[in-house]
């Protein structure tokens, strides 16, 4: 066990210093056009970015996605990321807990979250191959207003260390899903969910998604940078962000969707919300601006998107981000050809 822990916290360290590799391509949203109205009617006072979300209310659709937690030095950026969160008044989701349920002694740096931001939408984490049990703990450990549920089988793969056994994920996340009182939100970690995972965590009682998609942070990059002999198939594998939107919404089921994979604009958020998501996040691009140039510049870049948000939303006539979900857009380029390429089989049924 001490070497498992000794080897889990000296990967959480290499994937904080190796996240900003990239290189798997766009993540779509380029490709989505947004309208602009020269006749908005509306005056800068009428545009209202609060938005309520699993029984909270947030000053606009933002969350700083799953970054870290574990080792004593993840202590303080958790701590950050949870002063920011509440001075900007958006969501936070703590990194893998799974650490820290085997390992008693890492919990400090996931409790610190819920002390730095005692009244603020927290997101636990665990992985999909974590038991019910698991998950519960990890919700109880800082009272998690809902549950991220990691998948992650691309990134395991090329781990050298990693799993090679993804059985009995739908189980363990359906158990989830019946034993929680908070949410199960479904979460891809930068490969995208398709149509066909959807389906079958819809199946298993999920009724949030977050895409995950490609265009960010690329995990297959950061585990080969761990490797001695690289896995060069993974290099962009997977479905880009604005695709995974498309994909989970020409389902027509009644869930959320919370768009993350390679936001780094504001702009690309607004794209991101009127494909059709009801929250935006990120997670590479906000711990780049927190490590490299501090916590007060990050709450000044999320107060930045949100007063551009604003601007947005009056160009397109919009007086709350939701309603940019009903408005016109326009899809090229290659998101359009996904759309248009799609094979009409039938879906996978599960
Ligand atoms: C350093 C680092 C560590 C991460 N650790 C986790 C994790 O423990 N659990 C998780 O669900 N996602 C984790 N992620 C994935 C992010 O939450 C997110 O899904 C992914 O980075 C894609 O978003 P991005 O392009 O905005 O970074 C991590 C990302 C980074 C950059």
């Amino acid at each position: 066990m001490p070497e498992i822990i000794a080897g889990r916290g000296r990967r959480k360290l290499e994937h904080l210093r190796f996240f900003q590799l990239e290189g798997n391509g766009t993540n779509g949203l380029e490709d989505v056009h947004l309208i602009h109205q020269a006749l908005p009617e509306l005056d800068w006072q009428d545009i209202d970015l609060s938005c309520r979300w699993l029984g909270k209310t947030l000053a606009a659709p933002f969350i700083i996605n799953a970054l870290t937690g574990g080792p004593p030095e993840t202590i303080e950026i958790n701590a950050a990321l949870a002063r920011v969160a509440r001075r900007t008044g958006i969501a936070m989701a703590v990194g893998s807990q799974r650490g820290a349920i085997e390992n008693k002694a890492w919990m400090e740096s996931f409790t610190i979250t819920r002390r730095e931001n005692p009244e603020g939408l927290l997101l636990a984490n665990v992985g999909a191959g974590n038991s019910p049990e698991d998950a519960r703990e990890a919700v109880a450990m800082i009272a998690a207003d809902g549950l991220q549920v990691h998948l992650n089988a691309a990134q395991e793969l090329v781990m050298p260390e990693g799993d090679r056994s993804f059985r009995g994920w739908l189980e363990n996340i359906k158990d989830m899903v019946n034993i929680l009182d908070v949410p199960v939100i479904a979460k891809e970690v930068g490969f995208g969910l398709s149509r066909e995972a959807a389906l079958q965590l819809y199946n298993c009682g999920v009724r949030i998604f977050d895409v995950g998609g490609r265009g960010g942070t690329d995990f297959a990059a950061i585990e080969n940078k761990r490797r001695d002999r690289q896995v060069a198939s993974l290099a962009y594998w997977g479905l880009p962000t604005a695709v995974s939107i498309l994909e989970i919404k020409e389902l027509s089921l009644p869930v959320e969707i919370v768009a993350t994979g390679g936001i780094r604009s504001v702009l690309d958020a607004a794209r991101a919300l009127a494909l059709g998501a009801k929250i935006v996040g990120a997670a590479g691009h906000f711990l780049k601006i927190l490590l490299e140039r501090g916590e007060d510049a990050l709450v000044q870049e999320i107060f930045d998107w949100q007063e551009d948000l604003k601007r947005i939303c009056l160009l397109t006539g919009c007086s709350t981000p939701a309603e940019l979900a009903t408005r016109r857009v326009v899809i090229t380029g290659k998101t359009k050809a996904w759309l248009e390429g799609i094979q009409q089989r039938p879906l996978r049924q599960v």
